[in-house]
């Protein structure tokens, strides 16, 4: 158990953790014969007995002490949470308030460090409970990242490569998991959590926090260096669309169009890659359905966030251990068309539910809305006659461009541009069929004009002159756009 701790031949670092002195909890077996290639501690944290040699000479550079350190505290918690696991009771936890928790690792983490002979600064002790606290009843050196209000993503490359994304850019984290189990003990109690079991035979798992987080966790030996993880973080306030606008995601005129094309109930799909925006940005065009409609929302993990009062919630749930009980998104949608819906919106569009989306959008749900993986309004088409196509429908291609294009007014197009910043570039109406071919406009864009030094995408949005296909439909619910807002502001 002590062999544990021992650093690798050459590095000056000592074991943190001396066992107390004839306890025969150690086994003195285990422990390693002091060597010259287990030199002596230059440790700061143990406070060490007179006997033992002085400090190494050789004076590490800051950031390799505070390496160190960090490994060293990182030991000591790995200890302590052991102990706690087999020292606390962990049925009466659940009850616990939070204070007497913290009281009672406190107390437990305080004799075991004095067992342990471990002396450590205030700032030190305070993080270590805070971290043991984590450890016990949450969920480890995530928690931190998971309470952090900036950043919306977590992405996990094994235990030692963390990637957090705040405000559209990506950077590498300085928390770390202890080593690959500790990664996927964490992995294994959200999972757990959620009714679900992740392992070597069944090595990946799509889930649903407590919090409303999206979580997706592929395990060893698939992920080859260790546990993948990816975390959406949910955000308590989605973006609406005054913040969207306010990012700089679209512009007035593009918001006062979409308005009038939500509110005249156009179906709408938002197109985009992955993380673009696209469910925020369906999220925000919600925000223009009536309070008096019912709408009804499918997704395979929860996370769009209605403001109006009239909202049933569906979320798809996959198969059981013995590959029973699944409930698909289709499944979803074909129930909700007997639900009596005013709108469907289904998340993400992605399989053969495509043919009950295009036929609920041609059948008296207009203004339904979805989104789908795509990187422009054409390619957005194409995806879905291949969805069609995947889903063993047997139409011709014709037939199956005509459902589309009589199903589908509105392709909006988002896009995460290389300097982070997520935006609208185009709006596209379909217009119709020309021979076999899908007709669309596009109505607005992002011109790019220019890169800043630091990088940043200088760009304007702007109308593309072309008037919009439904201003009749529009005048006739009420929405009178002026003309102004289809006339370009920049020279295309
Ligand atoms: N215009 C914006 N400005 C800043 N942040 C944004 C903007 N749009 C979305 N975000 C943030 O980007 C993250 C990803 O957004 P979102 O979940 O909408 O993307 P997505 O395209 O649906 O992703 P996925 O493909 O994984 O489903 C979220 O944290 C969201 O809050
Ligand atoms: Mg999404």
């Amino acid at each position: 158990m002590f062999s544990r701790y021992k650093k690798p031949t050459g590095e000056p670092v000592a074991p943190v953790q001396r066992p107390a002195p004839a306890q025969g909890a150690a086994k003195p077996a285990a422990q390693p014969a002091p060597s010259a290639s287990a030199p002596p501690p230059a440790a700061k944290l143990a406070t060490q007995p007179a006997s033992r040699p002085p400090q190494q000479p050789a004076q590490a550079a800051p950031a390799d002490r505070d390496k160190k350190r960090k490994e060293r505290l990182s030991d000591i918690k790995v200890e302590l949470h052991k102990r706690l696991l087999d020292t606390l009771n962990l049925a009466a936890l659940e009850h616990a308030a939070e204070s007497e928790l913290r009281a009672e690792i406190a107390a437990i983490a305080s004799e075991a460090l004095e067992e342990m002979s471990v002396v450590l600064n205030r700032e030190e002790r305070a993080t270590l409970i805070q971290d043991l606290y984590h450890e016990v009843t949450g969920l480890g050196p995530l928690e931190t990242l998971l309470k952090d209000d900036e950043i919306s993503d977590i992405l996990i490359n094994g235990p030692h490569n963390i990637f957090v994304e705040k405000k559209g850019k990506l950077t590498q984290s300085d928390v770390t998991f202890k080593d690959e189990k500790h990664l996927l003990r964490i992995i294994d109690k959200i999972v757990s959590a959620v009714g679900r079991r992740v392992d070597e035979s069944n090595p990946y798992v799509d889930a649903r926090l407590a919090d409303g987080s999206r979580f997706n966790a592929m395990v060893p030996p698939v992920a080859v260096d260790g546990s993948l993880v990816s975390i959406r973080k949910f955000k308590k306030d989605k973006l609406g669309i005054r913040d969207l606008m306010s990012f700089g995601a679209f512009s007035e005129d593009m918001a006062e169009y979409l308005e009038a094309a939500v509110a005249c109930r156009l179906n709408v799909i938002v197109s985009g890659g992955t993380g673009s925006g696209k469910t925020t940005t369906l999220n925000a065009l919600s925000s223009f359905i009536d309070n008096s409609e019912r709408i009804l929302t499918i997704e395979d993990t929860a996370e769009l966030q209605l403001q109006q009062v009239h909202v049933g919630r569906m979320e798809s749930k996959p198969p059981n251990v013995e590959g029973k009980g699944a409930v698909t998104q289709r499944d979803c949608l074909r129930n909700a068309l007997r639900m009596r819906p005013d709108r469907i919106i289904v998340g993400e569009t992605r399989g053969e539910e495509v043919i009950d989306m295009l036929q609920a959008m041609n059948t008296g749900h207009d203004g339904s809305m979805t989104t789908i993986h795509a990187n422009s309004a054409r390619d957005g088409i194409s995806r879905l006659e291949n969805m069609v196509a995947m889903a063993g429908i047997e139409m011709p291609l014709k037939a199956v461009r005509s459902q589309i294009a009589s199903a589908v007014n509105l392709i909006v197009q988002a896009s995460r541009l290389q300097d982070g910043s997520r935006r609208m570039v185009s709006i596209t109406e379909i217009t119709g069929m020309e021979g076999d071919v899908i007709s669309m406009q596009e109505l607005f864009r992002f011109q790019r004009l220019g890169l800043e030094p630091d990088g940043k995408i200088i760009g304007k949005f702007t109308a593309t002159g072309v008037r919009s296909h439904y201003s009749t439909r529009f005048k006739q619910w009420g929405y009178d756009l002026p003309a102004s807002i289809f006339e370009p502001s920049v020279s295309l």
